[in-house]
């Protein structure tokens, strides 16, 4: 794919090996096929994609996100009131804009999210990419920030020679964490049907770069007695959010960012939810397995 795709896109990096920021865009309107493209090879070269200034509503929202695929359906669980959707909504906010106290289940539920992980790897075609978009955002330096780590960053910089080991290795997910196995916040059947296997290492079709696929929802390793594999996963993952493969984003009014699941991970950060406001819109692209059917461009872009 040619460098030069788009006269109006403008991509410029905001960290030495991952994240770039996207402009010239409004992502609101439709995009034309050229316009597409381009963010389309800057999604696949840089994991995260920070848009700004846009003013999405969800249908705008869905629409772009379309471009690169179908959407998820969320599971319905504490979070989302048992009422799935194609937008998940992350936020200290109820219904009428008042702050949740902390211990309303859907506050509770979304801790996880600040755990390392990456979304749906509990889903057998784990998400492609998630596109949150700030509605409420918190005032600059109060928390309340989005990390992101590079799993592929990490993988390139790992010891060689540990690789052809690992680049084998298959990696049980579940939806439950070890810790929350009795959580109510999911059925037994959710459980039971969302506990699947992907590779410890995946390669993104369009590059052929590798990363490691880790995250919260990890949690064995087959053929591999557990604490071995947890040893292991506990490893991979504190070296894939060492400093220098991470990235934070401090949200400002207007922005919207893309991260790419199959290769980042990403948590929220904390903040005095009791005290400032927070309001994020997620819509999540599912994915194709295997991954190397999906070399081109998805082609539903107008
Ligand atoms: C998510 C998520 C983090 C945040 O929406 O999938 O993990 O900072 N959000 O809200
Ligand atoms: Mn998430």
């Amino acid at each position: 794919m040619s460098a030069v795709l788009s006269r109006r896109v403008i991509v410029k990096p905001l960290h030495p090996l991952f994240v770039a920021e996207v402009t010239g865009v409004d992502l609101t309107v439709p995009l034309a096929r050229e316009d597409f493209l381009a963010i389309w090879q800057a999604f696949n070269e840089n994991e995260i994609l920070v848009f700004r200034q846009q003013a999405f509503t969800d249908e705008t929202q869905i629409a772009f996100s379309r471009n690169f695929g179908a959407l998820e359906t969320m599971e319905a669980h504490a979070a989302n009131n048992y009422k799935p959707g194609h937008i998940a909504i992350m936020t200290n906010l109820d219904a009428k804009g008042d702050l949740l106290p902390l211990d309303d289940p859907g506050m509770v539920h979304r801790l996880r999210n600040e755990a390392w992980h990456t979304d749906s790897s509990f889903k057998p075609v784990a998400a492609l990419a998630s596109l949150l978009s700030a509605r409420v955002v918190p005032p600059p330096g109060v928390g309340g920030n989005t990390d992101f780590a590079s799993g592929r960053a990490a993988y390139a910089a790992f010891p060689a020679a540990r690789k052809a080991a690992l680049d084998v290795m298959t990696v049980i997910h579940r939806v439950a964490e070890p810790k929350n196995v009795d959580d109510p916040a999911y059925s037994a059947e959710q459980k039971k049907r969302l506990t699947v296997t992907h590779p410890l290492v995946r390669v993104n079709p369009v590059n052929g770069r590798k990363n490691f696929y880790v995250g919260s929802h990890a949690q064995e390793i087959i053929g591999m007695p557990n604490d071995e594999a947890q040893k292991l996963l506990d490893e991979i993952t504190a070296f894939c959010t060492r400093p220098e493969f991470c990235y934070s984003h401090q949200w400002l009014d207007g922005d919207a960012v893309m991260w790419d699941n199959r290769c980042a991970l990403h948590r929220a950060t904390t903040f005095d939810k009791t005290k400032y406001r927070r309001k994020m819109h997620r819509t999540t692209v599912a994915g194709l397995a295997p991954d190397t059917l999906f070399a081109t461009a998805p082609t539903t872009a107008v």
